[in-house]
């Protein structure tokens, strides 16, 4: 079951660091279809539409494009560049790229605390895609059929009150990670996500589908494209901003470790381009499933993070097949988290083996029982250790805080310092393979002062040193 080295003869090249005969997607096709599946997650189908929801709409979907295109995309081109050149896990990568370029050994720091940052997001990540798996079932009898209001918020609270019914989900969307990611990259990651991303699409098209015939598609798509920027607060912008990182899978070690897999003849501009337009339709896409629902039910759409386990379950208990839609949208949240949750699994594991030497089954394991201890640790601040906190905020939201608000912004500023400024000019410009021309030009400067500006006025702001 350990991973196979032998497709992987061709992959050594004269410009990567990488040893002789590690492994590669066997395709471009498969690598965009796993990193889609890392992007598309949790964060664009519970995430994306209630930050929305708080944020007014239009605006604040507008701003996120913005941050996107300006911000996402750069940073994403980047992040797969140092991947493929150091070709090997982010710590190690990064250490190569850092030796490579005679760069003080502080710059190490970016594949560590990428490292980090995915480890402790899966810890979290598991719990709240396990909700997802409880909630399907429970759509598929009937649970909330002709529920009110008040039932279906107890329905939410009691779950998130029964420690044993969250560990029991959380330990299945582990155990299905650790179960694909032990098998390798060729055998366990691209096999699940052949299977697992259609499916994805398929469910997404018939939510969207259902959604026209509910007679307030209208208003759902004039809710997310109808900036009414007087709704725009400086919050709004960080939390856009802070979006565009945790969709895109960015400074986590995911997208870094998966672009070390990387054949050297992709072109790593347009995949980026893609993959960004895959997350962004399918976040908007998301939308446009799930507002006219609320608005056919005349429920208020900025309900915050229970608008997908509270507001949608009852308009699900009030319409025709509800039933069976809840479960479809429930099963795609499922598919989707468990793309992400393999992607923050791979980063250790191919720590693990490359640099102790582990094979992938003692790494799972021992990756996988961290993380369970994790898990239990988040499950228990959501009920009986709802009391424990560090500084207010319990080991859940603490977690969340630390990893969204500082380790991703913080890895993404530290990774455009490096590659924008650091490195040699022609790593990137091999790496990237657009000469230097127009469009590295303009990558370049992004690099070199769109995104670190952006990120270091982020940062004053939640310093509280700046406010707008
Ligand atoms: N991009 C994933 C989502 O939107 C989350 C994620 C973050 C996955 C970081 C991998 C790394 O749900």
């Amino acid at each position: 079951m350990s991973q196979s080295y032998t497709s992987a003869a061709s992959a050594a090249s004269g410009s990567s660091l990488s040893s002789p005969a590690r492994v590669q997607w066997s395709t471009r096709m498969a690598f965009i279809l796993a990193a889609v599946g890392s992007a598309v997650g949790l964060g664009n189908i519970w995430k994306f539409p209630y930050i929305t929801g708080e944020h007014g709409g239009g605006a604040f979907v507008l701003v996120y494009l913005a941050c996107i295109l300006a911000i996402g995309i750069p940073v994403m081109m980047a992040e797969i560049a140092l991947g493929r050149r150091g070709r090997h896990n982010p710590a190690q990568g990064i250490a190569a790229l850092v030796r490579e370029a005679g760069a003080h050994p502080f710059w190490k720091i970016i594949g560590i605390m990428a490292l980090l940052s995915g480890f402790m997001i899966l810890m979290f990540y598991t719990v709240v895609a396990g909700w997802a798996f409880a909630y399907a079932p429970k759509a598929a009898t009937g649970s909330f059929v002709g529920e009110g209001g008040d039932a279906i918020g107890a329905m939410f609270g009691g779950m998130l009150a029964d420690p044993v019914g969250l560990t029991i989900w959380m330990t299945v969307v582990l155990g299905l990670t650790m179960a694909i990611v032990v098998r390798g990259l060729q055998g366990g990651l691209e096999k699940a996500i052949n299977l697992l991303m259609p499916g994805l699409l398929v469910l997404l098209l018939v939510m969207v589908g259902y959604a026209m015939g509910t007679g307030h598609f209208a208003e759902g798509v004039s809710f997310l494209f109808k900036a009414d920027f007087s709704k725009m607060t400086g919050t709004a912008f960080l939390v856009a901003l802070g979006h565009a990182f945790f969709t895109l899978s960015l400074a986590s070690g995911a997208i870094m470790t998966y672009g070390s897999y990387l054949p050297d003849n992709v072109s790593i501009g347009k995949t980026t381009l893609l993959i960004a337009i895959m997350d962004t339709v399918v976040a908007l896409a998301a939308g446009l499933a799930i507002f006219p629902l609320v608005f056919a039910n005349g429920l208020e759409p900025g309900a915050g993070p229970g608008l997908i386990f509270v507001t949608l379950p009852i308009a699900f208990g009030q319409m025709p097949f509800g039933s069976a839609f809840g479960t479809l949208f429930f099963l795609l949240l499922a598919i989707a988290a468990l793309t992400s949750a393999i992607s923050l699994l791979e980063p250790t594991i191919s720590w693990l083996t490359e640099k102790f030497q582990m094979t992938r089954i003692k790494a799972c394991l021992l990756a996988g029982g961290l993380l369970w201890l994790g898990g239990l640790g988040v499950v228990t601040s959501l009920n009986v250790g709802a009391e424990w906190t560090l500084f207010g905020k319990t080991f859940f939201d603490m977690l969340d805080y630390l990893t969204s608000s500082w380790l991703m912004p913080l890895g993404g500023l530290l990774m455009a310092i490096f590659s924008g400024w650091i490195l040699k000019k022609t790593v990137m410009q091999d790496e990237l393979g657009m000469g230097s021309g127009m469009l590295y030009q303009l990558w370049s400067f992004t690099m070199r002062y769109v995104t670190p500006l952006a990120i270091i006025i982020v940062f004053l702001h939640a310093l509280g040193i700046v406010n707008f």
